[in-house]
């Protein structure tokens, strides 16, 4: 799998030699190339970055609800109208984006690298494990879930300009004083490898086909069906004070219609802030057989009514989706988002004995309000809450410094990479730099 990986790969490199702005065939498509048996459409990583940044902002910035709050039947409209944005013309085109006849959309580069990476039909990233009664009290086996994001071309551009040398790319672009611009929206959409007979809202699938893992756990690939979840959005708005983003997600609810599709999607919420104030636990719902909508919270507004099936949301009640991992929430994952990540996505990712206690001081630094282009550590870059530009820029990094790629020297990106890490190390005590445990997978992948 690795080798054939690599050849992809290295026949990539060929064209980066020549390439100057992006455009088909400057990042690869994907990393997992189904077998020759599947012979239907393979996915194209949409390039085509603007170099201009587009005027104006989407037509649903008007629906921004004023003043903001935890009521979420005043946000619904503009949930609604993200909503409409992201599927308009992709729903038809089965996410083919660049064939979207009334807006563009982008795919961010980078993420085809690795075990997690995508695969080659619907361009699908490997996430995470969906655990037992996660879903369902009826889900007593586990699953995973694959995903595609992408971005409008507001959004876009910045990712044009942060690449903008497919060998050095600058992330500078989106840490303070900069940031994404406004009116960047990216949509990404969640697919579950599950029974779905244990799953009851999963009734009447949408169903897609990816070149996935046999389960979470393994490295051996085969073409399966996958079962749209869950739909989420983040909008980049300096109308919102603190962070300036919006984020925002769906569940599928195919018990609503008695029929497949997209519009089966129903909001779970909203968030535009983390209530940093908030540091109970009792909403928290790591296997819910009711929604447990905490009344406390400010900045996150749940959908109250019924035709949501019970979901688990964040911590302490905080917005989150079902494939989502219950003790975290949209934007603490998010704000971790920065060049090189030093810091885990979630206080629980560290070794035991340094979790810090729930609520204390160290514990809440993953629910603050930061702002747009703040990084979370200060000596990283902030990729604006991106993970995939921070993901995609690790992946980057370890293929050309670690992996000896095709530039076997690294060249300038390395070394920047390499002396920023350095003087981490010299200047932080005690050392955050997060280690990742041994991963099974990899290890058996080289
Ligand atoms: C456990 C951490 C975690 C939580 C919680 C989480 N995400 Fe993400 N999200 C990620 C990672 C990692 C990626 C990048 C990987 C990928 O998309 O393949 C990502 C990607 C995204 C993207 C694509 C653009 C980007 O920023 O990278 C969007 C949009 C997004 N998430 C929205 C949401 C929303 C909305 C929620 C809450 C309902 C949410 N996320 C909860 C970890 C998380």
């Amino acid at each position: 799998m690795y080798a054939k990986q690599r050849r992809i790969l290295v026949a990539a490199a060929a064209t980066w030699l020549a390439a100057g702005a992006a455009s088909a065939g400057t990042f690869p498509d994907f990393g997992y190339q189904p077998p020759a048996s599947y012979t239907g459409p393979l996915f194209h990583l949409s390039q085509n970055y603007p170099q201009k940044l587009p005027a104006g902002t989407p037509a649903f910035f008007k629906q921004l609800p004023s003043p903001f709050s935890n009521d979420f039947e005043t946000w619904r409209t503009y949930v609604d109208s993200v909503k409409h944005y992201c599927l308009e013309g992709n729903v038809e085109t089965d996410w083919n984006v660049q064939k979207n006849p009334i807006r563009h959309w982008y795919h961010m580069p980078w993420q085809h690298y690795g075990p997690l990476g995508r695969e080659g039909i619907h361009g699908l990233t490997k996430e995470a494990e969906i655990q037992v009664k996660q879903l369902a009290p009826t889900q007593v086996t586990t699953g995973q879930t694959y995903a595609v994001g992408i971005y409008n071309d507001i959004g876009a551009y910045t990712i044009g300009q942060v690449w903008k040398n497919p060998q050095d790319p600058n992330p500078a672009f989106t840490s303070k004083p900069n940031s994404f611009h406004d009116g960047t929206v990216v949509c990404k959409a969640l697919f579950a490898d599950i029974d779905l007979k244990q799953v009851p809202f999963l009734a009447n699938p949408v169903l897609w086909q990816g070149y996935v893992t046999d389960t979470f756990e393994s490295a051996n690939r085969s073409i399966k069906q996958v079962a749209l979840i869950q739909l989420d959005f983040a909008v980049r708005d300096s109308r919102v004070p603190g962070t300036g983003w919006i984020f925002g997600t769906f569940q599928y609810n195919g018990q609503l219609t008695g029929k497949p599709g997209w519009d089966n999607l129903v909001p779970v919420g909203v968030m535009w802030g983390n209530d940093p104030e908030d540091t109970g636990d009792s909403y928290t719902n790591k296997q819910p057989t009711v929604t447990k909508i905490n009344p406390d919270l400010k900045q996150t507004a749940i959908n109250a009514k019924p035709e949501l099936p019970p979901t688990h949301l964040g911590w302490n009640g905080r917005l989150d989706g079902p494939v989502d991992n219950p003790v975290s929430s949209c934007m603490s994952c998010h704000l971790t988002a920065e060049s090189p990540q030093l810091s885990p996505m979630n206080p629980t990712f560290q070794a035991p004995d340094k979790v810090p206690p729930v609520g204390s001081p160290a514990w809440m630094r993953w629910f603050q309000n930061q702002p747009a282009g703040v990084p979370f550590d200060a000596a990283a870059l902030s990729t604006d809450y991106s993970l995939q530009l921070a993901g995609g820029l690790a992946n980057f990094y370890d293929w050309k410094c670690n992996q000896g790629g095709v530039f076997a020297d690294g060249g300038n990106a390395c070394q920047k990479a390499t002396s920023l890490k350095l003087k981490l190390r010299k200047s932080m005590a005690p050392v955050k730099v997060y280690k990742i445990e041994r991963d099974p997978v990899l290890e058996q992948l080289q």
